[in-house]
């Protein structure tokens, strides 16, 4: 599938120079869990918190991503690991300039999230298990998504009609059922941080 292709990168500024740049060190914080749960809340709140500790941070949403570049990919597993695979690819290049990069996608199953940790790669990959439960979810139903999922017309829905396999070994897990935004927030933040030289 690559036959004939050349990818230069020989000449061009490494990760290390743009990292020195910005006296940061590029992260991917990936944040699993049922739509609803909080993730993007969340993320917008460690943007926030970072941005004013003088870190650069960039937020890929599932519901942004997927009204642009992946606007042709609906929810079937084979979809949702394209969906997935392409959110990786282009995580991989924020994290390669050095920039903290916050991942908010449902990402429901082992197989994807080991794609995505495989082309980010191992050291920069974070995961945060948002596992605020199924029953909290669907009684804020923010979106109206889950009501529609359980009349049928909403299809695949993710803990409806559609698995959710509960990550194995993340790096935090936060249920926003018993953690308050702040306190999810300042959790977050302080893991990121561990990984900066601030
Ligand atoms: S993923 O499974 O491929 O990782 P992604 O995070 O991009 O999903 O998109 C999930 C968002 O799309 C949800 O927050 C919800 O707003 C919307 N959505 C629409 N249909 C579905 C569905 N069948 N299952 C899950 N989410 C859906």
């Amino acid at each position: 599938m690559i036959d004939n292709i050349y990818p230069i990168y020989d000449q061009m500024m490494t990760r290390a120079d743009k990292e020195e740049l910005l006296c940061q060190h590029g992260l991917m914080v990936w944040f699993t869990g049922l739509s609803g749960s909080g993730k993007s809340t969340i993320a917008m709140g460690v943007e926030r918190e970072l941005h004013k500790q003088g870190i650069l941070c960039r937020i890929l949403d599932g519901d942004n991503i997927r009204a642009g570049i992946n606007r042709n990919l609906g929810f079937s597993a084979e979809d949702r690991m394209e969906n997935i695979r392409r959110i990786a690819e282009i995580g991989k290049l924020f994290v390669q300039t050095g920039i903290v990069t916050l991942a908010c996608f449902v990402s429901p199953t082992n197989d994807v999230r080991c794609l995505a940790r495989s082309i980010i790669g191992e050291a920069d990959f974070k995961e945060v298990y948002v596992s605020t439960p199924l029953e909290e979810c669907e009684r804020r139903d923010v979106k109206g998504l889950y009501a529609r999922a359980r009349k049928g017309e909403v299809k695949n829905f993710t803990g409806i009609s559609a698995p959710f396999e509960v990550p194995e070994n993340p790096t935090l897990e936060i249920d926003t059922s018993l953690l308050s935004l702040e306190a999810s927030v300042s959790k977050v933040v302080g893991m990121v941080l561990s990984f900066q030289n601030k």
